[in-house]
């Protein structure tokens, strides 16, 4: 039987794909392992972990597990990594493939929105606001958030990730060249602002989108409706009901006031679920169906 392994399986990511694995139909045996672990020969793994213990635990582990999915954003934009979610873009995947990542949270729902009309609208621009949960940041930021006083009580904070250079933020640089590489657009552009609010779980993003023709209402929500795992729905969806759910939901869709060419648009999904370890799950589903 093929082993599977989890590695950082005590972490927000890990322990919702313990949950994820047990969807998984063909039969195999999980490897649930920790910091403290010594990791066994594996036919895949998961790496639950952040970006520099991703980079430390890769070279070492590399020639002892078949395939890698790292949920970390440290190989995401190497040429010859695909970045992968399993409705977009599975052909990502080839069988030289030995090592996988699987996208930002906040960008694997807009992207999930963009994908089934890039090929009904030629679309040039995308402005995006974030309404990030606490759970995005990992278990210790949910620690944070529970001690009375922390900065997140009560409150929105206009920072993810850290500063860089040019003065975007990590999760906002993020936005922009994760699109552009899971929807092959490299010339799409990007307008991220990200936001940590004071929501436990369940990312939200307002979204404002342009192509170089008209939308047409009725064809955006049937293409969304068609799409796997993403719905539109008349009424407002909030966070509190998106968490849990495996579903990306989209709501109020207007076109703009004064351009045709422009939507408007709110979405809010499970950041650990779609964001994350179903995301996960379904590469090592394409995985188990097509290589191992
Ligand atoms: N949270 C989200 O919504 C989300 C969404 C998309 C992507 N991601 C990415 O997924 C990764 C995990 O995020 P998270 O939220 O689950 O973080 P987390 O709650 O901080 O969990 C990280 C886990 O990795 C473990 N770990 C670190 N080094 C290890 C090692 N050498 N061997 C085994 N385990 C090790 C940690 O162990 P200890 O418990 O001993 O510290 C911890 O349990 C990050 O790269 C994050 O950016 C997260």
């Amino acid at each position: 039987m093929k082993k599977i392994g989890i590695i950082g399986a005590n972490g927000m990511v890990g322990r919702t794909l313990q949950a994820e694995f047990k969807k998984i139909k063909t039969p195999f045996e999980v490897v649930a392992l920790g910091r403290q672990d010594e990791v066994p020969p594996l036919d895949a793994a998961v790496f639950c972990t952040d970006n520099p213990d991703s980079a430390r635990l890769y070279p070492l582990l590399k020639d002892r597990i078949g395939y890698i999915v790292d949920m970390s954003a440290q190989f995401r934009q190497e040429k010859n990594v695909p970045l992968v979610i399993p409705e977009i873009n599975p052909h990502a995947i080839t069988a030289d493939t030995r090592l996988i990542a699987s996208p930002n949270c906040t960008t694997t729902g807009l992207v999930m929105t963009m994908a089934p009309l890039r090929k009904l609208y030629p679309l040039t621009e995308v402005f995006f606001c974030s309404y990030q949960a606490i759970s995005g940041g990992g278990k210790k930021l949910l620690e944070e958030f529970r001690t009375p006083g922390s900065l997140y009580e009560n409150n929105c904070v206009p920072l993810i990730g850290s500063i860089q250079e040019n003065g975007y933020s990590s999760e906002e640089l993020k936005g922009i060249y994760e699109t552009r590489k899971i929807l092959e657009m490299p010339k799409v552009k990007v307008f991220p602002h990200t936001i940590r609010v004071a929501v436990e779980n369940a990312h939200s993003l307002g979204v404002t989108l342009r192509a170089e023709a008209p939308f047409d209402l009725q064809q955006v929500k049937q293409a969304w409706n068609a799409f796997p795992n993403l719905a539109y729905r008349e009424e407002i969806i909030t966070p509190k009901q998106a968490s849990g759910q495996e579903t990306t939901f989209a709501c109020r869709l207007r076109r703009d006031a004064e351009d045709p060419c422009i939507i408007h648009y709110f979405i809010t999904f499970d950041n650990l679920l779609k964001g994350a370890a179903m995301n996960a799950r379904q590469i090592i589903e394409l995985l188990l169906e097509k290589f191992l």
